[in-house]
């Protein structure tokens, strides 16, 4: 048996030394963490990650932030285009926010397109260093993206009319190891997020 919170057996009985394991190990489910969501535009990122925080809301353990794609490069990146390099500044900008969120014990909801594998593992690092970090492939196919264009953005990319476009005339490297994929092809949001909490309370970070 451990002992609550901690993984150490019952039968180790150094109270200095324990104490000092719960100063600086605090319990998982009291640990910050950071759920990164990455996929094509329209894959369905920012929806369920607006229906994650409502839930993660309701069980009030943490203060959640959501840093969605849209919202931060309005506010945070308004000066960013779609180069390469910006998209990676983008990343490591949401990265830096959601590693200090996580560092202080709160939550971090990350939704951008985030295509490049090098700039998601470095925010994977940064923020591994202060709390736990889950990648969410929202693997919804192009196909099922560009057939709903609930933005018409598809439809200008096909028309040249927009640059660089992720999944038509930019790459999307598909993440190899992320701790969970969703298709929201047909896969309702409430669902979705149902399988989230599940694997958060695998992991141990909410009960
Ligand atoms: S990235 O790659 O992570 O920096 O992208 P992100 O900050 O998430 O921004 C993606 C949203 O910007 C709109 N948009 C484009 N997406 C992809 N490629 C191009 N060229 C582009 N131009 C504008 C689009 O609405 C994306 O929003 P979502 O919510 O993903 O559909």
């Amino acid at each position: 048996r451990l002992q609550e919170g901690l993984d150490i057996p019952d039968w180790f009985t150094y109270p200095e030394v324990i104490e000092e394991l719960r100063r600086t190990h605090p319990a998982r489910h009291k640990q910050g963490f950071t759920v990164f969501f990455t996929g094509l535009s329209g894959s369905g990122k920012s929806t369920i990650a607006n229906a994650l925080l409502v839930r993660l809301l309701e069980l009030g353990t943490r203060p959640v932030t959501l840093l969605d794609g849209d919202i931060v490069r309005k506010n945070l990146s308004s000066e960013l285009g779609f180069s390469k390099e910006h998209r990676d500044l983008n990343v490591q900008r949401i990265g830096f926010v959601a590693a200090e969120i996580t560092k202080n014990g709160g939550i971090a909801i990350c939704a951008p397109i985030a295509p490049y594998k090098g700039s998601r593992e470095i925010v994977r690092e940064n923020v591994s260093a202060g709390g736990v970090f889950v990648e969410i492939h929202v693997s919804t196919p192009l196909e099922t993206c560009e057939g709903r264009d609930r933005k018409g953005l598809y439809a200008l990319a096909r028309a040249g009319k927009i640059k660089e476009f992720t999944g038509i005339s930019d790459p999307y490297e598909v993440p190899e190891n992320p701790e969970m994929r969703i298709d929201t092809t047909s896969l309702p949001p409430d669902q979705a997020v149902q399988q989230i909490v599940l694997k958060l309370e695998a992991l141990g970070l909410i009960r």
